[in-house]
């Protein structure tokens, strides 16, 4: 339509007074804004992944609203646009796989809308990694606000029945302990509010990451969904992207190797997912920086896990909201912790944490008698995960597992799992490491929440709760267990696990931060390698074959990275597509 100015889209064009901010101002009125509204400045924009295929994110309809009487207080034009959405429980393959197309959708828009700053709603797992991607990539003043965790319910005899509770009942279903009565019950009382998962899984953490990125106001991570002080962080939301765009607060200025410590450091003080190993460096690479394992690995041990919250602790996200949330986690680390780094108030932590104290609160531990020594996450590497692997230290139910050597019982993807894992026959005690593989980021593709593999039915009716396992998958924030997850390379990229055979052994030694396997090299060569994937022909598949990496470069597409950041190890094939 405008043929004058075909630059990418700025709030200048409401502005102008030529043929170009006429239309741009007309059509808004055609769509019910008033004259004095379309005149209006900044341009706010508000990125909305609100969607009923994602209850998690549907309260940000609402909030929306909240931001807008925001925008307009502080003297702002608010105009919402959608964007795609993805969600835990209905996006298939999984979430991760459209991680990447998110962030392109979010930072095109943002790109091409006539808009100074934007709002990001979002709120289920991937969709907070991928919108602060794209506003990242897209470089315009950006504010974020995340949905808010879901109530808690009840259960049966349980009175706060969280997200982390529900996994064991359906464990207990598949070995025909729960009844259908039960079942439908539990239908009913899962979710009982829109809202993210109400524990530390990967909204939440990615939430704090947020707010440790300088891209949510400190404290917005952990209110209610629904809750006024939620509607109250909407509206200051919408205050603070007026202000952040006089202030010109760039995305690039907010992510910098401090503030990417700074929020690793708060993740694994609060016990939080595993994701946010992939998503920080997903982040970071589109700030052209690198992390690394060595220095993830460096930053938890030396930050003490402090939060005593499910589903690694036993309180629940309000008790921690009430003892401080996010803001009081960085007070207890403080040490460890790059005070100068900016917030969204565009004031550092060091200016808004002074003269700040916190009550003592049970849901967050002294730093001399905290939950662990070090943080929450461990990172690993071997001979079985030569670029790297995860462990979740706070979610190892059975300790002496932290240090552990068994024989592996293999499964070769999803559906090998399914089909016997519960089989009676199975050679498996509990000492066997359960390893699943084909499910990397090639592999499956995108990387899906399974690396959480049930204990097989008949352990489990034994009272096994725990037991070691590996995969080249992910694991849902919300889950716990000895799981080493996101072995890379992955066995589809030509990783090692892709050689192991069930009855070989296999060592972990958290402490040493060690995952590994005792083949030699004759008997690895003797192995057949796995299959490469079956080449893609077109669309989305196609892209992701030829351009995803692997784990530890954040599995973000190759091409979305900022320019000069190199792949962690260009020797080994960043995917097999170029060769199918
Ligand atoms: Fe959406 Fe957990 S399933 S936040």
């Amino acid at each position: 339509m405008s043929q004058r100015d075909l630059k990418k889209g700025s709030g200048e064009l409401f502005r102008d007074e030529g043929q170009d901010g006429l239309l741009h101002r007309a059509f808004l009125r055609g769509g019910g804004f008033s004259e004095d509204d379309v005149r209006r400045s900044p341009v706010i924009g508000i990125a909305n992944s609100a969607s009923e295929f994602n209850p998690c994110n549907a309260g940000l309809r609402e909030l929306s609203e909240f931001v807008k009487e925001g925008i307009r207080e502080a003297g702002g034009l608010p105009v919402e646009f959608p964007t795609i959405s993805i969600s835990e429980p209905y996006t298939r393959p999984t979430s991760m796989y459209l991680r990447n197309l998110m962030s392109m959708d979010v930072e095109e828009m943002i790109g091409a809308t006539p808009i100074d700053g934007v709002v990001l709603l979002g709120g289920c797992d991937k969709t907070v990694p991928a919108q602060i991607m794209g506003a990242l990539s897209a470089d315009k003043p950006a504010v974020m606000l995340v949905a808010g965790p879901r109530p808690v319910s009840c259960f049966q005899k349980n009175r706060e029945f969280t997200v982390d509770d529900v996994w064991p009942v359906c464990e207990d279903r598949r070995v025909g302990l729960v009844n259908d009565e039960d079942w439908r019950e539990l239908e009913g009382r899962s979710n009982i509010g829109v809202g993210t998962c109400n524990v530390m899984g990967t909204a939440t953490t990615m939430a704090a990451v947020a707010e440790m990125l300088g891209f949510a106001l400190p404290g917005s991570s952990l209110p209610a969904a629904n809750s006024p002080e939620r509607r109250e962080i909407a509206r200051e939301t919408g205050r603070m992207i007026v202000r952040s765009v006089a202030a010109g607060l760039l995305p690039s200025a907010l992510v910098t190797d401090r503030s990417l410590e700074n929020a690793f450091r708060v993740v694994t003080a609060l016990g939080g997912s595993t994701n946010a190993v992939i998503h920080l460096e997903a982040i970071a690479g589109r700030a052209g920086l690198r992390i690394g394992a060595d220095r993830f690995e460096a930053w938890s041990a030396g930050t003490p896990y402090v939060a005593n919250v499910r589903p690694g602790g036993t309180r629940l996200l309000s008790d921690l909201d009430a003892a401080g949330g996010v803001p009081a986690i960085v007070h207890r680390i403080r040490e460890v912790i790059h005070a100068d780094a900016v917030t969204a108030t565009g004031a550092t932590w060091d200016e808004l944490l002074e003269g700040r104290s916190f009550d003592d609160h049970d849901a967050i531990a002294p730093v001399d008698k905290p939950l662990s020594e070090r943080g929450a996450l461990i990172m690993l590497k071997g001979n079985l995960a030569p670029r790297g692997a995860v462990l979740k230290a706070a979610g190892v139910h059975v300790p002496g597992l932290r240090h552990h050597r068994g024989k592996a019982v293999v499964f070769d993807g999803i559906e090998d799992l399914n089909a016997r894992i519960d089989d009676a026959d199975l050679d498996v005690d509990a000492d066997s490491v359960l390893v699943l593989r084909g499910m990397g980021v090639l592999g499956a593709p995108g990387m899906p929440e399974v690396g959480h593999i049930p204990i097989p039915a008949k352990l489990h009716r034994a009272g096994v709760t725990d037991m070691l396992r590996l995969s080249d998958a992910r694991m849902s924030g919300t889950s716990t267990g000895t799981v080493v997850l996101h072995i890379t390379p992955e066995s589809a990229a030509g990783g090692p696990l892709g050689f192991i055979a069930t009855g070989d052994e296999i060592e972990l030694d958290a402490a040493a931060g060690v995952i590994r396997h005792f083949l030699t090299d004759e008997e690895i060569a003797a192995r057949i390698p796995q299959a490469a994937p079956v080449a893609q022909p077109r669309g989305m598949a196609w892209l992701h074959q030829r351009h995803v990496m692997q784990a530890d470069d954040g599995c973000d597409f190759d091409f979305l990275r900022a320019a000069g950041v190199e792949a962690t190890d260009p020797t080994l094939p960043k995917s097999t597509g170029d060769s199918l």
